[in-house]
């Protein structure tokens, strides 16, 4: 049966963060406290104890999922697997039969090329290993696990072999969902994402900030809540409430430090101003900065970026132009990169610009030469998030 047990007090995690977000991850991860921090790809590794655990779940912006590991082992195959799986954690305590488990898998190993079967491989492994203990076995629930378990498979090339890690997702559901954001723009930037191109930028919170094509107002309202030190992970529930070894005393002292980083609502902060041409669009982004508690703090106007006029500066632009994804778009574009080109230069001058490029030849057009280009993956596509000193 089980022989390890996870050590609250030496975890072991990992971060899966949006690509190109890597470092940015991983100066949020040792500032709130995690030590041995690697950057990865799409990932980074931390240790931290439980407490610090725990403040990574209520305080980190960039991370989608914050995974503590229980086990890892070689993996030459799917017996491999299945044994180490059984052998992994004292599943008594983790995993009787009246708790509901999920299993999410990424990776291959030699025999094991298809994550829905490797998956399905660590289902049977437990579920054989509770029907011979106690002739009972766990429903799978996918939406509202009591367990969430992750399984990855790595280095299937290398001269060791292939290595599992089997781990818990301490969220539950992805952690970009902060509950603020009931309505969605036009491509609506992930909340994490749009966190780690404001962290990026540099902001301090105390220079103006504006985005002339706001949409829902992703970018801003990330920005506002770091800059009034509100913790994301304030108003949802976390998997980890669920955990047998989840210390409720712990939990609530972290709460109250998260809690107690906020500034009052009325505290002042530099302009933050948005522009958004489509009505409704905009009444979506003024509903989600209510529902984020920022509302305040943002200047949200409808109109043509071309016509924005900036507060007094210097200051940060930051903006998420259409990229014309679908063919025939481009063309129709690149007037309006042109004419925001033409606009910062002749209205933003001692600005720095921040724009999320999807398109090349789009960027082309702004007529501009980038100081910083920096590789985001937003949504699956290959973007720059590039920075232009406006001079
Ligand atoms: C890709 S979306 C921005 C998404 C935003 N970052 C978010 O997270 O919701 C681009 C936005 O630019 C707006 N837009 C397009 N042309 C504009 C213009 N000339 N002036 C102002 N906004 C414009 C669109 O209506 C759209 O909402």
């Amino acid at each position: 049966m089980g022989i390890t047990e996870p050590n609250a007090n030496q975890i072991s995690g990992i971060a899966v963060v949006p690509p190109g977000l890597e470092d940015a991850a991983a100066a949020e991860l040792t500032a709130l406290g995690c030590h041995a921090v690697s950057p990865l790809r799409r990932a980074v590794r931390f240790q931290s104890d439980l407490a610090g655990y725990y403040r990574l779940h209520l305080q980190a912006r960039l991370p989608f999922r914050l995974l503590r590991e229980l086990a890892q082992f070689p993996c030459r195959g799917r017996d491999d697997l299945y044994d180490g799986v059984q052998r992994a954690a004292d599943w008594a305590r983790w995993l009787p039969p009246g708790t509901t488990f999920r299993v999410d898998a990424t990776g291959t190993a030699p025999g094991l090329n298809h994550s829905h079967y490797s998956a399905l491989q660590v289902k049977n492994a437990l579920v054989d290993l509770q029907r011979q203990q106690w002739g009972a076995r766990s429903s799978v629930d996918l939406d509202d696990p009591d367990l969430a378990l992750h399984l990855h498979l790595g280095g299937a090339g290398s001269r060791d072999g292939s290595t599992a890690t089997l781990s818990l997702d301490g969220s539950g559901g992805s952690l970009h969902r902060r509950g603020y954001r009931a309505a969605m723009g036009l491509a609506p930037l992930k909340e994490n994402l749009a966190a780690g191109l404001i962290a990026l930028t540099g902001w301090d919170g105390r220079m103006p900030l504006a985005d002339p094509l706001c949409g829902s107002g992703t970018l801003l309202i990330e920005a506002a809540c770091l800059a009034l030190g509100k913790a994301p992970g304030l108003g949802r529930p976390f998997a980890l409430e669920r955990w047998p070894d989840f210390d409720p005393q712990l939990w609530q002292q972290e709460r109250e430090a998260a809690a107690a980083l906020a500034l009052p609502p009325e505290s002042p902060l530099p302009p933050i101003v948005g522009v958004e041409q489509d009505a409704g669009i905009l009444e979506q982004a003024r509903h989600n900065a209510k529902a984020a508690g920022v509302a305040a703090a943002l200047d949200l106007r409808q109109g043509d970026c071309r016509d924005f006029e900036p507060p007094p500066g210097p200051g940060i632009l930051v903006c998420n132009p259409p990229y014309g994804e679908r063919l025939g778009e481009q063309g129709a574009l690149e007037p309006l990169y042109a004419d925001l080109g033409r606009m910062v230069k002749e209205r933003c001058s001692g600005w720095s610009l921040w724009l999320l490029s999807g398109n090349p030849e789009l960027t082309g057009a702004l007529k501009m030469k980038a100081s910083r280009r920096i590789p985001i993956s937003n949504g699956g596509i290959d973007c720059r998030w590039l920075h232009y000193e406006i001079r």
